[in-house]
């Protein structure tokens, strides 16, 4: 059955507050620069802004380490700065969801700093509280962030629980005093009019109990114990409940961040009958290029795994649920230096991109900079990054580990998360036109060819492209509710499919190489092109849809039934 709803029929913008635009010169993006380019994102189609955390924050990890879950961070401005944005965007129609980081909060947070003095604090159990076992940590998990997932703290003797970096610590949701706080913070927001939120790492919320030694084969000092957190044993009853007592009161978005969430755990996430959430944004299609190491451990993209992975998502999700489209995003390298060619086809490249994402099933989310192909970057000294992530990998592995510091400065401009955080490039004045101060991190060198202003007056940019990609939503239904069907799925040049809806068709031909290669329409494919919809090189006609030859990364979208 098709569930209409408007988070489906719309394209998410997701900013990235610190690197978007300054207003004040000091280096640093804020709210009252958002509201200066809410023209540009209106003019590009955009429905909602996903607004990455603004909220009072010591920046350990940017932002998603909150101390005050109801208050703006100083360097973004005010809260009046904030309920200014919300007005002109909804002036504009445009909608504002919110990050909810509630895994954890910062070490700063109030309910921390009490929870940390004594054992029978009001707070303690805010938080998870362990003692050591042999003079060691509760347990072998590592953070996210490299080393034990466990602070000792001296005041009481005992270490907390930090799936990221150590001023990150876990909440505990097994508190249902916790639960309350947390669902009056957000119902806060929502009665000051935000219209959803998206959750950070929500389905990690619920642990096993007992917190039990994670399988360690390799007798590594820490791993990673995701099977104990991710998707844990009381999640969904977590969910079922917040959806009772604050989502199901809103007309609003939710979609649940989701690492390591498979398919069938996301339909029961998002099946409108079980009244959790709405959507996830899941990482299968980010981890296809990394090897048995994890995300550090370069390894090239197969495209059958892409097909595999993306067709389970889109059959197995159709009818039922629901997911978020995205090739990058705050924690991803660029889409463009990591799937296509950032360098002779980067125009092309991103545009066939565009074209194979936006014509899935799913909410399409464009990351800033996206949309006129920002790439990635590569700083010669590892002074010039700023992301907790990559320091701390970089310790590990090069100061205390000995490893070769060219190799691991590889991995990082591979898959470093600063990539995508450097200044968006808005015109090719210094620093690209983000600040008139010192920028918090280096833009990109490349900012004189690369730039929203040259994009915006160009005719043929990405972001002109992007605009039409994001009208064909809107007038088409059938990308957004058609039933998805992969085509050719051992080729590893070409991903094609077909979508079908109320008796009509779309047929998506993109070419992920270089090369040129040839694409015919196997015969039990039924389909008849009545017009090309979009193309990212010329095409004359349809009169050769059956049979044609792609160039380097073309993308055609053919419709018919
Ligand atoms: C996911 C966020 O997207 C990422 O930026 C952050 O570091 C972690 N969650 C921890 O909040």
């Amino acid at each position: 059955m098709t569930h209409k709803a408007w988070w489906k029929e719309s394209v998410v913008y997701q900013i990235y507050p610190r690197s978007f635009n300054d207003s004040n010169g000091d280096g640093v993006g804020d709210i009252k620069g958002i509201i200066e380019k809410l023209d540009y994102l209106k003019n590009l189609g955009i429905d909602v802004i996903w607004l990455s955390p603004v909220y009072q924050s010591p920046n350990d990890d940017n932002g998603y380490d909150i101390s005050d879950y109801q208050a703006i961070m100083d360097e973004f401005g005010t809260m009046e700065d904030w309920e200014e944005l919300l007005a002109q965007m909804h002036q504009r129609d445009m909608k504002l969801i919110m990050d909810l980081v509630v895994n954890h909060s910062s070490d700063e947070h109030k309910w921390f700093q009490e929870s940390r003095k004594s054992k029978d604090n009001p707070y303690r159990d805010y938080y998870i509280w362990r003692p050591g076992k042999d003079g060691k940590e509760p347990n072998n998990w590592e953070s996210t962030f490299s080393g034990s997932a466990w602070q000792y703290d001296e005041t009481t003797d005992e270490y907390f629980l930090h799936l990221f970096s150590k001023k990150q610590p876990d909440l505990n949701w097994e508190n249902p005093k916790l639960r309350q706080e947390v669902y009056k913070m957000m119902k806060w927001w929502l009665d000051k009019g935000v219209d959803g939120f998206r959750m950070d790492v929500i389905n990690f919320i619920s642990k096993v109990p007992g917190l039990p030694d994670a399988p360690n084969p390799e007798g590594k000092k820490y791993v990673g114990g995701g099977q104990y957190f991710i998707d844990g044993p009381r999640i969904h009853e977590f969910f079922a409940e917040m959806n009772q007592e604050v989502l199901s009161q809103y007309d609003i978005m939710t979609v649940g961040e989701m690492p390591g969430v498979n398919v069938e755990e996301a339909k029961k996430y998002t099946n409108p009958e079980r009244k959790e959430l709405q959507m996830v944004f899941q990482f299968e299609h980010m981890d296809l290029d990394s090897g048995a190491n994890g995300k550090w451990d370069l390894k090239p993209l197969d495209l059958r795994d892409l097909k595999e992975s993306i067709s389970r998502w889109q059959t197995g999700l159709h009818g039922v649920g629901w997911n978020s489209l995205y090739l990058n995003n705050h924690d991803q390298p660029r889409m463009v230096s990591r799937f296509g060619n950032d360098k002779e086809y980067r125009v092309v490249s991103a545009k066939m991109l565009g074209t194979f994402l936006h014509m899935l099933q799913g909410t399409p989310y464009v990351y800033q900079g996206e949309e006129i192909g920002m790439t990635n970057v590569q700083f010669d000294s590892i002074e010039d990054y700023k992301d907790i992530e990559i320091l701390n990998m970089y310790k590990e592995k090069v100061v205390e580990g000995g490893a070769d510091p060219a190799k691991v400065m590889e991995s990082i401009y591979v898959k470093g998360r600063d990539n995508a955080r450097t200044p968006f490039q808005w015109d090719s004045s210094d620093n690209a036109g983000f600040t008139t101060g010192e920028p918090w991190l280096k833009v990109n060198p490349n900012f004189k060819e690369v730039n929203a202003e040259q994009a915006v007056l160009d005719e043929d940019s990405i972001y002109q492209y992007y605009r039409q990609l994001i009208q064909l939503r809107k007038t088409h239904p059938i990308i957004v509710y058609g039933e998805y069907q992969l085509i050719l799925p051992e080729d590893k040049q070409i991903y094609a499919y077909t979508r079908s809806f109320e008796g009509e068709k779309l047929l998506v031909v993109t070419n992920f190489s270089e090369e040129q290669v040839s694409f015919e329409l196997p015969n039990d494919v039924a389909f008849d092109a009545k017009e090309v919809l979009i193309s990212n090189y010329p095409v004359s006609g349809i009169d050769d849809f059956r049979a044609f030859t792609l160039k380097p990364y073309e993308a055609r979208v053919y419709k018919g039934v």
